[in-house]
């Protein structure tokens, strides 16, 4: 059975009372069920924090414990070295999901440290970036 960490950075806890217009009607709560009751063949852990060093504690820690990482780091995607040197570490594949359609919207979202470890992006499809990121990881 495969294993993946779900990881959610700042202000993803508000979805649901966020812009509607970039990030869809779906709380946190509700994505991740919808994940879990349409893959109860694969492992989840989900984990969410605004705080930056808590994100990359959980990426240390979870360095042999997963086959894959699904992450949305938020607004951490356009700041975080600390991020990007944590998940370097990570073996399996990283795929990096955003609700909104990051790489087309203000120039300082276009800065983005994640992508060069990215094995793939899934954006701009609201909740559906991550159902399709994890099929994609269920068929390979
Ligand atoms: C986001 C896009 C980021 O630019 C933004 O800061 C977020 C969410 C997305 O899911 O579209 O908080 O990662």
């Amino acid at each position: 059975m495969k294993r993946i960490l779900i990881i959610n950075g700042p202000n993803l806890n508000m979805l649901g009372r966020r812009d509607k217009k970039h990030y869809g009607n779906l709380t946190l709560k509700e994505i991740n069920s919808l994940i879990k009751n349409g893959n109860r063949d694969l492992k989840f852990k989900f984990v969410q924090s605004n705080y930056e060093g808590k994100i990359v504690t959980i990426i240390q820690k979870s360095l042999n414990k997963f086959d894959a990482i699904v992450i949305n780091p938020g607004a951490f995607t356009h700041t975080s070295v600390a991020i990007h040197d944590a998940l370097e570490m990570f073996k399996g594949p990283i795929i990096e999901v955003h609700l909104s359609d990051v790489d087309n919207r203000e120039d300082y979202r276009k800065i983005n440290y994640i992508r060069p470890l990215s094995t793939k992006v899934f954006s701009a499809k609201f909740e559906n970036s991550y159902l399709e990121a994890i099929n994609y990881l269920k068929n390979i």
